[in-house]
């Protein structure tokens, strides 16, 4: 990416330890940083903040672009396999990098399963519909397997300890400490060659803690700083995320389905890409593409297995 920090006008090396103490290692993260917080984590004075992101901006070009100059940048996004040829077709070729991706579901219906499995295909060459890059993981509820993993690449004719290499992890305790590992990514992705971040579940610790109406505002802003966090990441370094959330009942639904995603809008809003999950008969899973303004929202069945995320032999599509 671009050159060091002290090639930025008005930043010497007393400022640039500083950025680079608090995390901010890269242009792109300084540029996309919200001033205020950047203050807050470096110390540094606001106007001068204030400079310093105006040189960063004019290095990588954030103000006005043509919308071939968009072109060009949608042309570097690059899509990762599922491992399920009909799962990847509904989401138009796979999960995309430069947004976020969200799998809703119930209990048991396999969003977790889906992580593991993209742990693994994000690391594989582009040809084989892989990312080639490594994956940062948080994992909120303690059900990432990392035997799950061995069994996967094993079942994919891959080294499991390669793999299992790759794949940095790192367990939420609660709401802050998610929002922590985050800020941690805005140094750790470029410096692990990190394409894929998965967070499972996204939105766990902020239903635990942000308890009642009256936390509900609170709950809310947390959980939007997080999110434009996350998107942040994936437009400055060309990186897909995954996240997943629950269902909660929506008393207010009369007709269709009463389960809705859990979050609201904040969450509607900053995922690109929502997939609704759902068990089918022998073992089966549906997907479904909810809200896409560019996708289908066709239906996709496939299987969870031993080699993780595959489709159905033969479908039978009853
Ligand atoms: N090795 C395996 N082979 C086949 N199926 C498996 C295997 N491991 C897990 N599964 C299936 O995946 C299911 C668990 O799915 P998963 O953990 O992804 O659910 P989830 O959507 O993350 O649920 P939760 O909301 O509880 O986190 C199991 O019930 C089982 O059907
Ligand atoms: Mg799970």
């Amino acid at each position: 990416m671009s050159g060091d920090l002290e090639s930025l006008n008005g930043v010497g090396s007393t400022t640039a330890s500083k950025l680079r103490a608090s995390g901010y290692t890269t242009i792109e993260a300084i540029a996309v940083t919200p001033p205020r917080e950047l203050m807050e984590k470096t110390n540094i004075g606001f106007n001068t903040i204030l400079k310093i992101q105006e040189a960063a901006r004019q290095m990588i070009a954030t103000d006005f672009k043509t919308a071939q100059e968009f072109y060009e940048k949608r042309q570097t996004m690059k899509k990762c396999t599922t491992g399920s040829k009909k799962l990847d077709e509904i989401l138009g070729g796979g999960i995309e990098t430069q947004a976020l991706t969200e799998f809703i579901g119930e209990y048991g219906s396999g969003k977790t399963q889906i992580c593991l499995m993209l742990s693994v295909t994000a690391q594989l060459p582009y040809e084989k519909g892989g990312l080639e890059g490594n994956v940062a993981f948080i994992d909120t509820e303690g059900t990432f397997m990392p035997e799950r993993v061995y069994q996967i690449a094993q079942a994919n004719g891959l080294d499991p300890q390669t793999v299992a290499n790759n794949i940095f992890v790192a367990r939420a305790y609660n709401s802050s400490h998610q929002c922590l590992l985050i800020d941690r990514l805005f140094t750790m992705v470029p410096e692990n060659n990190i394409k894929l971040i998965i967070v499972d579940s996204m939105i766990s610790h902020f239903r635990g803690e942000y308890v009642g109406r009256e936390n509900l505002s609170e709950r809310q802003q947390k959980l939007n700083q997080y999110l434009h966090k996350l998107v942040r990441l994936s437009e400055a370094y060309n990186v897909a995320v995954v996240v997943t959330n629950q269902v909660q009942a929506n008393p207010t639904a009369f007709f269709g389905d009463p389960n809705r995603p859990a979050g609201g809008n904040i969450m509607a809003h900053a995922c690109t890409h929502r997939v609704f999950l759902r068990k089918g008969s022998k073992g089966t899973r549906i997907a479904r593409v909810i809200d896409s303004p560019c996708l289908p929202e066709v239906p996709a069945r496939f299987l969870i297995s031993e080699k993780g995320v595959e489709d159905i032999d033969q479908d039978d599509d009853e």
